[in-house]
């Protein structure tokens, strides 16, 4: 189990949104799932803001159209490579200033240090698109088809310093069909992730997912035990 504590979202009363802080890397269609979801009222949340480690990022003007505040630490500026050690530096002042209760990477593609994950005052979940622990790392999807796996899906779990093995809090299924190609498979995940992510939000939000020992010793023993699966079939 993760000692990470939800202090923050565990003290916060239940009529506040979850204020919540999103990493990205490319295009944000999760993002935008959490925009919308936002905007509609489904859930209790507010995105205090957006980091992404690319200039080139389309979530960037998915962030700015919804007037969620940006910032950009691009990993190349001027030709010259931002080390994560400053672009920790700088994501950790933006972060105080923005008091998030959670922290959500969103297809964000640079692997963070365990020092800067250790530092972290609040949680900080990752989206993964396989089934953890199986096929941590980049590539999933072509490994799984080249395995010859019967099923695959993706997971949100708790960041550690060891990439892709916090605690996983939950998951979603498919199974593989023979037509599949890494290209469908890439659609056919991202499909789960747009519903995985805002339910399992809502079920932190809601104190049903809760991310430290304490608290998870004081959920009512009817709730189901982690991690929670979706099973899609199509
Ligand atoms: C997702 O499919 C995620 O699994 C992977 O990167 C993709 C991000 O998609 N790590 P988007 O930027 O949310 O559209």
């Amino acid at each position: 189990m993760s000692e990470i504590s939800l202090t923050s979202a565990n003290t916060r009363q239940d009529s506040e949104p979850l204020r919540i802080a999103v990493l990205v890397s490319g295009s944000g269609s999760n993002l935008q799932v959490l925009i919308n979801a936002m905007q509609a009222g489904a859930l209790p949340i507010e995105i205090v803001g957006v980091i992404s480690n690319r200039e080139d990022a389309y979530a960037i003007t998915r962030a700015k159209d919804a007037d969620i505040p940006v910032a950009v630490l691009s990993h190349v500026a001027s030709g010259k490579r931002m080390g994560i050690k400053t672009f920790e530096t700088h994501a950790s002042t933006q972060l105080t200033a923005w008091q998030p209760d959670l922290v959500v990477l969103a297809g964000f593609m640079r692997v963070l240090s365990g020092t800067f994950i250790d530092s972290m005052p609040v949680p900080m979940i990752n989206l993964h698109p396989a089934l953890l622990p199986a096929y941590k790392g980049l590539d999933t999807h072509q490994r799984v088809i080249q395995a010859g796996e019967s099923h695959h899906g993706c997971s949100i779990h708790v960041v550690t310093a060891e990439l892709d093995a916090g605690q996983v809090l939950t998951q979603a299924v498919l199974t593989l069909s023979a037509k599949d190609t890494t290209e469908s498979l890439q659609a056919r995940i991202q499909t789960l992730e747009h519903q995985l992510l805002p339910w399992t939000i809502l079920l932190i939000a809601k104190g049903v997912i809760t991310l430290n020992n304490q608290a998870s010793h004081n959920k009512p023993a009817y709730l189901p035990t982690l991690p929670f699966k979706l099973f899609f079939e199509d």
